[in-house]
């Protein structure tokens, strides 16, 4: 242990040597930044965009925003990419994935327990080869960065050497990320079952040797309540109380026969919300997926413990789910983010996110503005991770994790958008039927990634 954490600090101070930019930056294109929550405020008073912007980046970090020509004027020595017409915005944030779930993404014809019983469990348990961990980690990676995702908060498998994987290759690429080691020790295969004690010990040596190393961070993960014995929800609870400053990520109210199983499983809780309350995990920093079949006490009691709700409509729609109510738990002030659930959900992309989020509150009777669809994939998702004053949008000071997106990507696309009145309009083709090719480039701490 002593020579990887050895190891750990040395490659760190090495990586943050190699990011230093010396020069500056400065980005060329239209802007498009946040400076409120759409949810509580006027879009035209939530969200900035610049027709002809920029973004000035020095040392990772972005410096300044605003119209091209004042920054070009304040800053004539600063070496000048222009991105043209393209949209210069914050890299997404996904705020639920499962990285090891990449190679069983589309599986078909399964409901949520038969399709962790049929196609999750046996991929999971491959990743106690460290080598198969990190092929996976790799192109899981690769593949979000391609879709324009700069932070992803990703559960990895039972298996220490999953969550090593993903750390060291979210490192190599200079990310900001969070995972944590997936824990189960009820309802599981035999070979994807810890005990109490091996999650507890297991999650803490991951959790102090991996958080706050470069731009990492980790997350307490027990899988869901169905999968956890009180005593393992009780660890781990214990475990976060004694490290605040991490998140917890966990799974609540997916599916209508899930829920009944928890509580099944769990007879002492009111609620599937309180088979976590009791031992701890809801409060600030909890990330709960889905959310789908809330009571009104669980509804009250996540908005007023200040815990995050994750929507993840593409999983909700692919697994059968239900239709997630959006507008309803923001009027409630709950915190909510947005995320793919990456092999549930069924695409690498928050812009099929998004537009899958949009056609779900459709179908509940809302039409989400375009400003909240990409407020809840950048700021919104940044702020459930506790990561709003690092990264979710371009203003001076926040970490220089951005894209270019390119809004005429596709025949279909570029020729609505040329039909568009506005800038709303412009950007709403590529919402609906973006996708990787939609995004030109990436900066992760101001340094290109093709
Ligand atoms: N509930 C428990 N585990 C999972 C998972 O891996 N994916 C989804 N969508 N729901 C879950
Ligand atoms: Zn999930």
């Amino acid at each position: 242990m002593h020579d990887l954490a050895t190891t750990a600090m040395h490659q760190s101070h090495c990586d943050v040597r190699a990011r230093v930019v010396t020069a500056k930056t400065l980005i060329l294109g239209q802007t498009l930044t946040f400076a409120d929550d759409p949810f509580k405020v006027p879009v035209a008073e939530a969200a900035i965009h610049e027709p002809r912007g920029g973004v000035l980046i020095e040392d990772g970090l972005i410096a300044a925003v605003g119209p091209a020509d004042d920054l070009q004027h304040a800053h004539p020595d600063a070496i000048v990419t222009d991105m043209g017409s393209r949209l210069l915005t914050a890299g997404f944030v996904d705020s639920h994935a499962h990285y090891p779930q990449t190679a069983i993404i589309a599986s078909w014809g399964k409901r949520l327990v038969d399709w962790l019983n049929t196609y999750t469990f046996p991929e999971e348990a491959r990743f106690s080869d460290a080598d198969y961990a990190r092929e996976t980690a790799e192109r899981y990676l690769d593949l979000t960065l391609m879709n324009g995702t700069t932070t992803v908060c990703s559960f990895c498998t039972i298996h220490p050497e999953s969550v090593e994987a993903f750390f060291v290759e979210a490192r190599k690429r200079g990310l900001r990320a969070m995972a944590g080691k997936t824990c189960m020790d009820q309802n599981a295969p035999e070979d994807l079952r810890d005990t109490v004690q091996s999650s507890h010990d297991d999650s803490k040596r991951l959790l102090e040797r991996w958080h706050g190393v470069d731009r990492l961070g980790y997350a307490i993960t027990p899988r869901f309540s169905p999968t956890s014995t009180p005593e393992q929800l009780e660890a781990l609870g214990a475990l976060w109380a004694e490290h605040p400053e991490c998140v917890m990520q966990t799974h609540l109210s997916e599916q209508t026969d899930e829920v009944e199983w928890a509580l099944s499983l769990h007879p002492e809780a009111r609620d599937y919300l309180e088979t976590y309350e009791m031992h701890g995990l809801v409060g600030e920093g909890a990330l709960f997926g889905h959310a789908i079949h809330l009571t009104e006490r669980e509804r009250a009691r996540i908005a007023e413990t200040g815990a995050s709700v994750v929507h993840c409509p593409t999983s909700n729609t692919f697994i059968g789910s239900g239709l997630f109510d959006l507008t309803g738990l923001a009027a409630c002030g709950m915190r909510i983010a947005l995320a793919t659930d990456t092999g549930g959900g069924s695409s690498f992309s928050m812009l099929r996110t998004m537009a899958a989020a949009y056609e779900i509150a459709q179908l509940r009777g809302a039409a989400l503005h375009p400003a909240q669809l990409y407020w809840l994939a950048t700021a919104g998702s940044a702020r459930a991770m506790r990561l709003d004053g690092k990264i979710g949008t371009l203003a001076p000071g926040l970490e220089a994790d951005l894209i270019a997106l390119d809004l005429a990507s596709t025949a279909a696309i570029a020729q609505r958008a040329s039909r568009a009145e506005d800038f709303w309009e412009t950007l709403f083709p590529t919402i609906m039927m973006g996708d990787d090719r939609a995004v030109a480039q990436v900066w992760v701490a101001g340094r290109t990634t093709r």
